[in-house]
């Protein structure tokens, strides 16, 4: 049996991820595609106890590189329990956020090395890398409105301007450095327009594995 495909959605807070993995979950669907839906940090009962500690505002002495690694620690119950298995089965599986968020947040964000994130990503995932990755890109001023709108901000959303602008400009480097992995959308344009851009690549992506 062949492997399902592994699609992740990145993009900094408030790019609008929750609005549009309807579209592709409708998207997916519509093509037939048996998919599981799941996300980062979470997608386990372990993983999203550790979601909660490391997105709870009050917890603000978390060190950078605690931080790292509960989100490893996350990652590796959430590949072996949910994300190897949906594969193995010849599942598809659509993942709010992987890899690439830690790059731009505790690399680009916190100053951690990439080296340092490598050698975990390696070492965690083995040869696991997602087949697609859409980025949602919005100029740091839309998201932080989009974002300010939500309620209580975590502890990632308290986060100065500056560390967003690093956490987006790491994002843009790594859609420049794997252009074929990952799909830049524009995500400051109007919502039907957004969808249609996310649609074309996910479509594209779709029938060139069928
Ligand atoms: P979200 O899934 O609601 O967007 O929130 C998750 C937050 O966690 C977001 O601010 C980014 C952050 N995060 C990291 O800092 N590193 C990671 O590896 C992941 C997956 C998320």
């Amino acid at each position: 049996m062949n492997s399902g495909k592994f699609i992740t959605v990145e993009g900094q807070d408030g790019a609008g991820k929750s609005t549009n993995i309807g579209v592709i979950q409708d998207c997916l669907t519509q093509h037939g595609i048996d998919f599981v839906e799941t996300r980062e940090p979470g997608g386990t009962r372990f993983g999203e106890q550790v979601r909660e500690l490391l997105l709870n505002s009050a917890d603000e002495q978390l060190g950078s590189r605690a931080e790292l690694l509960l989100v490893f620690a996350a990652r590796a119950q959430h590949i072996e329990e949910v994300i190897t298995p949906a594969l193995k089965q010849g599942k598809w599986v659509l993942c709010d956020r992987f890899t690439d968020a830690t790059y731009a947040y505790q690399g680009g964000g916190r100053g951690l090395a990439d080296t340092d994130i490598a050698s975990l990503e390696q070492s965690v995932q083995g040869n696991l890398r997602p087949n697609l990755t859409l980025l949602l890109d919005v100029p740091i001023e839309i998201g932080i409105s989009r974002a300010g709108s939500r309620s209580e901000p975590d502890r990632f959303e308290l986060q100065q301007a500056s560390f967003k602008q690093k956490v987006r400009d790491c994002y843009l480097q790594r859609a420049q450095a794997e252009p074929a992995r990952i799909q830049v959308i524009d995500a400051s344009m109007t919502l039907p327009d957004v969808k249609q851009s996310i649609l074309k690549s996910l479509t594209a992506f779709i029938n060139s594995n069928k």
